[in-house]
This record gives structure tokens, C-alpha cells and sequence, in this order.
């Protein structure tokens, strides 16, 4: 049961539950009409302290299509955070306003710390660098959309892993499960994080190191792509010097798997070009759509009305 329960990172669920809600959010896809009425006169609050696209507008687009209403702001200069007002004052309010609060923030923790003022559960969409679990919901229905399961395959994950929170939260979830091999593909200066090495060595989990993709192309079955985070960095020469590190084109795609899934969760800026859209393999605008039939399984699970 999640009704009324918070949700800050992907261990926060049972792996049962998880599968719960991907088989929920497989059925909202399938049948349009399944659960439209059923968040009639509910309130979804949408506090984005950082910009977003994709995860705001899916979840709005989610509680709508449940049948809901959304409240919120996309600008922080617009609340009175601007005026400085605590995360925990805003959260005491926005709490006493809607049914569940979705919050995305750039201070790693925000999300734990709003779950401690809030009266109604809060959804983390994102803290700093650190979590993204609803991303990773994305990722794995995702997964287990296009291969059938999750499990027994080789997850390539490029870019910058150091700052990237979706890569944080999908390789925990991921190590959830069987038999799943993990090659981490970044420059030196953008590594996974060594708490998030560690979590995967107590797990057992067989993880490898490259700076190369080229050199891991043929083994991979998943390829999670992901930006340079721009905004994490101290510098904008840092930043310049490391953003094109990756560019995944047609040629480097020839020695891809056949059957391998190019996923990023967007948005992208250079690091796959527009021509790869058009291959097969590319499937991160579905995971884009995915994301909304997930958030409608969450929002439907949290608020009690399934
Ligand atoms: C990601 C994020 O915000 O961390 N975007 C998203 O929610 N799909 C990835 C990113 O911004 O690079």
C-alpha cells in the first residue's frame, strides 16, 4: 500500500510495489479511460525551486488526466522563497493547501527535509545533484517495456556521473536486481560518486570504470546517455572544456547492439545527435511518455484511490 507515502528515493519502495505500479502504469497506457475520474477534487501541488519540463508537465499532465487539479509555481522568483522563506514554511503551507506535494530543489536533502513538515506526502523530483526516483520509475518501466524484464543485461551509463542525480538513483535501483552489469563511462572530473561506488560494492554489484564509449559500445544493452550538468559546475571553463566529451552518432551507433536501447532522460544538449532519433534503438522520447503513465500510477497509489 503507498497510500500516503513519501517518496525520496527509489529504496523507498519494495521491489513488489515497484512492479505494482509498472503494471499499473502499463495498463493506464493500454486503456485511456482507466482511473480519468478517479482524483476528482484532489489537489496535486507542484513546487519547482529548478527548471524542469518533462517532470512537471508530465505530472501535471498525469493528476489532470486522473481527473485532479494542479497548483504550484515553476519559478521560484515567484513564491516567497524570493523573499526568503524557509523550505520548511513553504512546505508547512503548500501542505495545507493540496492532497501531495511534488518538489524539485537544488539543495541535496530537500526532499528528506520537506517530508518533515509536510502533512501530506512529497514526492522528490529532484534534489541537487543527489536523487531523481521518479526519473528512475521512468527508467525501469522503460526497461521493462522494451526488454520484457528487468534483469540479466549490461547498463552503460555515459556522460557526467558525478553530478547527474538520474544516474545516481537508477544505478541504486537498479543494483535491486538480478544480474545486471554496470560500465560507467564518464571523464575523470565526472565519476560516480564514491558513496555511490560504495553502496554497489557492498551489493556486490559488477561495475566497471571506462573514460572511453567507444571501447564499451558492443557489450552494452541499455545505453543510458545523460547531459553535462551545467549548472552543478564552480566554473564555466570546466564546463566548456568537459560538455562535448560524448557525442553519440550514427557511426559510433554501427557498433551498438542490434537489439540495445538508447535511453537519456532529457534534456539533451550535444551529447546525441539529432540524427540518431531515427534509429530503432533510440528510445528516449518514449521514456519521455512512459514518465506519465508512472507519475499516473504514483499519484493514484499515493492518493489512496486504487
Ligand atoms: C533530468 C534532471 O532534472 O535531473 N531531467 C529530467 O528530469 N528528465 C536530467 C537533466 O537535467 O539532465
Amino acid at each position: 500500500m503507498l497510500k500516503g507515502r513519501s517518496f525520496v528515493e527509489p529504496e523507498d519502495f519494495s521491489l513488489a510495489e515497484l512492479d505494482g505500479l509498472f503494471t499499473l502504469a502499463e495498463k493506464l497506457e493500454k486503456d485511456e479511460k482507466y482511473l480519468r475520474e478517479s482524483c476528482r477534487g484532489k489537489l496535486l501541488a507542484t513546487l519547482f525551486f529548478e527548471p524542469s519540463t518533462r517532470t512537471r508537465l508530465s505530472f501535471e499532465a498525469a493528476m489532470l488526466r486522473l481527473g485532479g487539479s494542479c497548483l504550484g509555481f515553476a519559478d521560484p522568483g515567484s513564491s516567497s522563497a524570493s523573499k526568503g522563506e524557509s523550505l520548511a514554511d513553504t512546505i508547512r503551507m503548500a501542505s495545507s493547501y493540496a492532497d501531495t506535494i511534488v518538489m524539485r530543489n537544488p539543495k541535496e536533502g530537500s526532499a528528506l527535509l520537506a517530508t518533515r513538515y509536510s502533512s501530506v506526502p512529497v514526492i522528490n523530483a529532484g534534489d541537487g545533484g543527489h536523487h531523481h526516483p521518479t526519473q528512475t520509475l521512468t527508467d525501469l518501466l522503460t526497461i521493462r517495456r522494451l526488454l520484457g524484464k528487468i534483469g540479466n543485461f549490461t547498463v552503460g551509463f555515459c556522460g557526467d556521473l558525478k553530478f547527474g542525480r538520474t544516474v545516481h538513483s537508477l544505478a541504486k535501483a537498479l543494483a535491486r536486481y538480478e544480474k545486471i552489469k554496470m560500465i560507467f563511462i564518464s571523464p575523470e572530473e565526472l565519476v560516480l560518486p564514491d558513496y555511490i561506488k560504495s553502496i554497489l560494492q557492498k551489493q556486490n554489484i559488477n561495475f566497471i570504470e571506462r573514460e572511453k564509449l567507444e571501447d564499451s559500445m558492443p557489450d552494452i544493452d541499455v545505453l543510458y546517455m545523460t547531459r553535462v550538468q551545467r549548472e552543478r559546475f564552480f566554473n564555466e571553463e570546466d564546463y566548456i572544456r568537459l560538455k562535448d566529451t560524448y557525442v553519440l552518432n550514427a557511426e559510433k551507433m554501427q557498433a551498438g547492439k542490434k537489439n540495445m536501447i538508447v535511453l537519456h532522460p532529457l534534456p539533451r544538449v550535444n551529447e546525441i545527435s539529432v540524427e540518431v532519433d531515427t534509429d530503432p534503438r533510440a528510445a528516449y522520447f518514449a521514456q519521455a511518455r512512459y514518465g506519465m503513465f508512472v507519475r499516473m500510477a504514483l499519484l493514484s497509489s499515493v492518493l489512496g484511490v486504487v
